[in-house]
């Protein structure tokens, strides 16, 4: 019975994964070499601002089933391993430097026959490429591959029900017992056991999926727009398909922000770059696929421009509200608000922005970040603790967030507000929305 599993990597998904375990009654070890994390989990408290996991983490410390620790050996502890460390894009892959280096202390501290998890996406062919090789001197081990798909924000209750569980492995007719027992229970889907290739696939084209849907909708939503026509009717109605439902889903199909973030545009970019460095494609121009990068890029570029040109010429600072790449969440790794912030500093123009995320506590997020982009340096000290001050002071607002109840009667007290609203989760604000 497979009641402990070890997650090496502390991010937004290792978080996410222990929260979903450890809700499932799990004991759990959780490994990262940020030190400040780990003292932080050990407390109880969260790292990152999934849905749930305060509770869950309190309640585990306070059950002794959560033992949080910066020494890679306390893996030997579990049952399982799940290896969560990140993997940036380069242009035609991932830089899985880290994570062959985990790899290869893993193999040095695992127990005898655990299973290991690698949850960090990887490309096609990096599997057979990159890991297998590490894990010859090892071959005891249970080497898993598992495509996890998360929403920031919800990743514990989108682990313990996925759209669907996919997990790569050597043989997937005979899959280890003990890894159906620990998928079982904490994952309320079945699951599809895949060879290692076909996992590494279907996380690519998913994501791409996706990305394609998201640029599809904002460049149907700019052309209906552009005709006067409101396109969440047309898309929504357009997209309401009874007899082909797998294929005409709605979902990401709501024209609005382009996608950004830390996972999304790593798929697009490096599909791009695979098609780019690929020599078997002379006869096949692929241009739904290549276009997949370049249509977001204009899209965020388009956003950006509208703002400065609306801002600059009011003579007043120009406004952000909403800092994180999705709203209700302090990851600032590939926002929007990163390329406002950067075309502004080279226009030279005053900034003001208010995420209620980035209040207070998360000033440790925020070093952290910077760690990872410059800009976010000087990003700090122009946040904003007041939401009215945005309004209240700027020419030019951009709403890179939706607005509650709450916010809205906020805002609506503020005598005057901005000339210019761009609203990308356009929420019917008496400012009109403008492009
Ligand atoms: N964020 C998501 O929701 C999500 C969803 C699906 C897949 N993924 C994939 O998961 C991976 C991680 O993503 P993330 O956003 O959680 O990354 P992240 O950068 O937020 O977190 C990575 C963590 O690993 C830790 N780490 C680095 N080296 C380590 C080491 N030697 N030992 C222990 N810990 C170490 C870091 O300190 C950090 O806390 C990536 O490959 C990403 O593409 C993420």
């Amino acid at each position: 019975m497979t009641k402990s599993l070890a997650v090496v990597g502390l991010g937004n998904m290792g978080v996410s994964v222990l929260g979903a375990c450890l809700e499932k009654g799990l004991s759990c070890v959780a490994v990262d070499i940020d030190e400040k994390k780990v003292a932080v989990l050990a407390k109880g408290h969260t790292v990152v601002p999934e849905q749930g996991a305060e509770e869950i983490f309190l309640k585990a410390v306070s059950d002794g089933r959560l033992k949080a620790s910066t020494r890679l050996a306390d893996v030997r502890e579990a049952d399982a391993i799940f290896v969560g460390v990140q993997t940036p894009a380069k242009e035609t892959d991932c830089d899985y430097h880290v994570l062959k280096v985990v790899l290869q202390d893993l193999c040095k501290v695992c127990a005898p026959s655990q299973i290991l998890i690698i949850g960090s996406t990887v490309f096609p062919g990096a599997i057979k490429r990159e890991l297998l090789p590490i894990l010859e001197s090892r071959p005891d081990l249970v080497f898993v591959y598992e495509p996890v798909f998360l929403r920031a924000g919800f990743g514990i209750s989108d682990y313990q029900r996925p759209g669907k569980l996919v997990l790569g492995v050597a043989d997937p007719s005979r899959p280890d017992p003990r890894l159906v027992d620990l998928i079982d229970r904490v994952v309320e889907v079945p699951p599809r056991f895949v060879h290692f290739e076909e996992a590494e696939w279907i996380k690519m084209v998913h994501n791409a999926w996706m990305c394609t849907k998201i640029s599809f909708a904002n460049e149907i939503g700019a052309l209906c727009r552009e005709y006067g026509t409101n396109p969440e009717a047309v898309i929504d109605i357009a997209f309401s398909e009874s007899r082909f439902g797998r294929l005409m889903t709605t979902s990401h199909m709501i024209p609005g922000p382009p996608y950004s973030g830390p996972c999304l545009p790593k798929d697009a970019v490096i599909l791009g770059g695979m098609i780019a460095a690929s020599r078997h494609f002379e006869w096949f121009d692929m241009g739904v696929t290549r276009a997949l990068r370049t249509s977001n890029e204009k899209y965020r570029r388009d956003i950006v421009n509208r703002w400065l040109h609306l801002g600059l010429g009011s003579g007043m600072p120009l406004g952000i509200i909403g800092v994180a790449f999705r709203p209700e969440f302090n990851e600032i790794r590939d926002s929007l608000a990163l390329d406002f912030l950067r075309a502004a500093e080279q226009a030279n123009a005053k900034v003001i922005a208010y995420d209620p995320m980035f209040e207070g506590i998360d000033a440790a997020r925020f070093e952290l970040a910077a760690r990872q982009d410059l800009y976010v340096s000087s990003l700090h000290p122009i946040v904003s603790h007041r939401l009215e001050e945005v309004w209240g002071s700027c020419g030019a607002v951009l709403l890179n967030r939706g607005l509650n109840e709450v916010e809205r009667k906020r805002i609506g007290a503020v005598a005057g507000g901005p000339s210019h609203v761009i609203d990308l989760y356009d929420n019917k604000l008496q400012t009109g929305r403008q492009w």
